[in-house]
């Protein structure tokens, strides 16, 4: 009997060894690099066009994480949405200040990060949302607009804040936080006529809303949407501008819980100026005033057709709540 728990305790003070040194190894190599990628691409156009319609789309999506109100640029800031227990994040620099922003990023650079979220020192940037099914002409639009007079841009020579990862955060930094690969094929996006496809298109991969949308932001897929965990349902934990908890909402289209019963009038109310009909929207919902009215009405078309979850979210009340 002795002798089986002195095997025992010998092999459990093994495991905790095992399980420092591990801990230890994590908590030195921090947010770990990997090989830069290299990608090939052909000189972009700065049509008119593409920075008008890449200025839509950074305003929209780029802008909720990277725009510091107080300047008006693009010179990053902390990120207050993430939970505390993942550590201290913040949005980069991406002015045109070639030592601090990403002036002396070449074109392909940039498109490189936005794919696979590596920059070109092969430093993971973990809590940049990966841009890997964006279409070919959006991303190069959002390049075009990037280097652009737009006053957004205008170098302003703050250096980025380095990261601040808890143990958790560089745990997952080492773990499920990894580079995506270069598309192998052109990416490209449905006809805006086809409605339903299209709204997929701006729900998963151009305002990526199942992000938070969906029930845990942990497990949420990049390479299959549709396959997070709890897709659109809400009740992702993020936090307010207060550091308080906030849940997302279920967008998916059960009656009570979820938007069955919205008109295409009243989301396109909450999606681009936080007006729900239980009150005003607050942080971290983006406020998408630039989204134009046929982007909205394909959004609330294609949410009709995602499988509906019934998931009471605070918003819905006790009475909700207890049905769940
Ligand atoms: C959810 C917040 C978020 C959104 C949305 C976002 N970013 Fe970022 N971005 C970050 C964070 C955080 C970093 C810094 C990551 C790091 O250093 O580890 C970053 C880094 C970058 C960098 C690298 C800069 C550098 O010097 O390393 C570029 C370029 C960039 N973002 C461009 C964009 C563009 C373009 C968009 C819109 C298509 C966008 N980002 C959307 C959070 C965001
Ligand atoms: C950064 C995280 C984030 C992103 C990205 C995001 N949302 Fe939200 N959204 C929230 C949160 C959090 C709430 C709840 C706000 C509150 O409780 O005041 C919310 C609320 C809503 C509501 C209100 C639902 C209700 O029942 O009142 C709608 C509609 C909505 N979001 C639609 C969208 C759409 C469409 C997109 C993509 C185009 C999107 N959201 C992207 C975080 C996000």
């Amino acid at each position: 009997m002795k002798k089986i728990l002195r095997i025992v305790g010998l092999v459990g003070a093994g495991v905790v060894f095992l399980l420092a040194c591990a801990a230890t190894f994590v908590q030195v190599r921090g947010i770990p690099s990997y090989d830069p990628p290299r990608l090939r691409l052909a000189p972009v156009a700065y049509t008119p066009a593409r920075v008008e319609h890449g200025r839509r789309l950074t305003m929209s999506v780029c802008a909720a994480c990277h725009l510091d109100r107080q300047t008006g640029r693009l010179r990053g800031q902390l990120l207050r949405d993430i939970p505390a227990q993942f550590g201290q994040f913040y949005s980069a620099n991406i002015t045109q200040d070639r030592q601090h922003g990403i002036g002396g990023w070449t074109d392909a650079q940039v498109v490189a990060l936005l794919r696979t979220g590596l920059g070109p020192d092969g430093r993971i940037r973990s809590v940049m949302p990966n841009f890997g099914r964006l279409s070919d002409e959006d991303v190069l639009s959002i390049v075009a607009f990037l280097r652009s007079a737009d006053p957004v841009l205008q170098p302003d020579a703050t250096p980025s804040h380095p990261q601040e990862p808890s143990f958790l955060g560089n745990v997952l930094a080492n773990t499920i936080i990894q580079p995506a690969e270069l598309p192998a094929r052109p990416v490209l996006q449905p006809n805006p006529a086809d409605q339903v496809a299209f709204g997929r298109y701006l729900v998963t991969s151009r305002y990526k809303c199942y992000d938070c949308h969906s029930g845990d932001i942990l497990k949420t897929s990049d390479a299959n949407p549709e396959q997070s965990f709890g897709y659109l349902g809400g009740g992702s934990v993020l936090q307010d501008a207060e550091g308080h908890d906030i849940v997302s909402r279920n967008l998916t289209a059960d009656p009570e819980t979820g938007l069955g019963d919205w008109t295409p009038e009243q989301f396109a109310q909450a999606m681009k100026y936080g007006r729900s009909p239980s009150g005003p929207l607050r942080y971290p919902m983006p406020k998408y005033s630039l989204v134009t009215d046929a982007e909205a009405r394909a959004i609330y078309a294609y949410l009709r057709t995602v499988p509906v979850i019934k998931n009471a979210t605070p918003e819905d009340g006790a009475a909700a709540v207890a049905t769940h």
